[in-house]
């Protein structure tokens, strides 16, 4: 456990303490017992929390990430025996590049080339959500990756299993240590560190954070000021607040799609039928890197999520948004060419460069 953690400042003291004991003690040729170096703990590090973002959700108190922890979870993130292969590591399927998804795979495969049923989520600004994946399946960030480190389809292994490996790999038990104090492996403590390193990955350098946050850099144009109007009024009901997600379960009218048919949305987790094809708004930060998009990854670009907006939207046999019916009852948003130019111009606006080039988070 930690008991401690030092700050920077702190730190920079102790370690002049730490300093000037040692010259006093090589004068005065103290004992090997006194003479015990003191080894500070992890140094707590802090999940940043831009201006113009909703509060942090995850329990920071009950987790703080360390600099220890952090390294340690950025090298389980990247841990290939994760997986009962040895090969599939969550870095497989969660690609910086492309805003941690899997790239150009509408639907990710994983151990012997098995495909799940779901397009691979972002991981970004996670910290600032209470439930995760599609159907909000994991209510807790540190309970997420036992999902693919299980699933047949994904990482196929065991928790046990992962741990043993762990313990046998040389670097590990030292990693453990210089985390959480002791040399022990056990699920909490893999989880935690994953955590650690996941809540550090905010995605808050966008050119539409720059400009919302009037800090230095380049204005919009006029084609961005204008889908960003658009946005805000015909998407930015559901796609909320600057994270792009009011983080409900949304059905949006996407055909159903036959071929997965154990997709049932949100109902799989609540079992109501009105919840039939209802999905995790998703945030559309760094949308311009993750395609292809929905659920399915059934749309290769955002011209065609557009037109799905517009013109494609149907009854999907479960109970499709209110906000998405005209005046007249049928489905759809009201969206010419020029509309929709003009708020793609906007959302690639979210790419934020600095976050997908953060050499924190790189696997090498
Ligand atoms: C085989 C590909 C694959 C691997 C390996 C994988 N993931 Fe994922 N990840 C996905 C998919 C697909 C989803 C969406 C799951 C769903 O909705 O059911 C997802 C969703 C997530 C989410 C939810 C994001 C959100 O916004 O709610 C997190 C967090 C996550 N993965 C972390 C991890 C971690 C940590 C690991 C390693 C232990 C991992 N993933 C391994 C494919 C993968
Ligand atoms: C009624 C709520 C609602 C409104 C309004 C809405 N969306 Fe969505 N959007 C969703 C939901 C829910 C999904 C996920 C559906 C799925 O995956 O099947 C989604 C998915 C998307 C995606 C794919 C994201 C990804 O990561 O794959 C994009 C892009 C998108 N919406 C953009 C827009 C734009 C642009 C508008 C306005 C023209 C808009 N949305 C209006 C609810 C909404």
């Amino acid at each position: 456990m930690i008991k401690y953690i030092p700050n920077q400042a702190n730190l920079m003291v102790m370690k002049k303490t730490i300093l000037i004991i040692a010259f006093i003690c090589s004068l005065w040729s103290c004992s090997d017992d006194d003479n015990e170096a003191y080894i500070p703990g992890p140094m707590a590090l802090e999940v940043e929390q831009p201006s113009n973002f909703p509060e942090i959700k995850y329990a920071l108190e009950a987790n703080t990430p360390t600099d220890a922890g952090f390294e340690l979870g950025k090298k389980l993130f990247y841990e290939g025996n994760l997986s009962s292969s040895g090969i599939i590591s969550c870095g497989f399927c969660h690609e910086q590049a492309s805003a941690f998804t899997h790239h150009g795979h509408t639907i990710s495969h994983g151990e012997n080339g098995l495909e799940g049923f779901r397009n691979t989520q972002p991981i970004q600004n996670l910290a600032f959500f209470d439930e995760f994946t599609w159907d909000g399946a994991a209510i807790h960030l540190d309970l997420q990756p036992i999902i693919p480190i299980t699933a047949e389809v994904e990482m196929n292994e065991t928790i046990p299993s992962v741990l043993e490996k762990l313990e046998n790999l040389p670097e590990y038990p030292q990693l453990f240590e210089k985390a959480f104090g002791t040399t022990e492996i056990n699920s909490e403590r893999m989880l935690k560190a994953l955590s650690q390193f996941m809540v550090m990955m905010v995605s808050a350098n966008s050119k539409y954070d720059k400009v919302m946050r009037q800090e230095e850099g380049e204005p919009f144009t006029s084609l961005e000021q204008t889908g960003l109007t658009l946005f805000k009024s015909k998407c930015a009901s559901c796609h909320a607040t600057d994270l792009f997600s009011d983080q409900s379960y949304r059905n949006n009218g996407i055909p159903y799609n036959p071929k997965h048919i154990e997709e049932k949305g949100r109902q799989r987790v609540s079992g109501y039928e009105s919840d039939f094809y209802k999905f995790r708004v998703p945030s559309l930060r760094n949308i311009e890197m993750t395609f292809p998009y929905m659920h399915d990854g059934r749309f290769g670009t955002l011209e065609a999520v557009l037109n799905f907006y517009s013109d494609g939207m149907v009854e999907n046999g479960g109970e499709v948004d209110e906000q998405l019916k005209k005046a007249d009852g049928s489905l759809g948003i009201h969206l010419n060419t020029n509309e929709k130019e003009a708020i793609i111009a906007f959302l690639k606006t979210l790419t934020d460069n600095e976050f997908l080039n953060d050499k924190r988070f790189a696997e090498f």
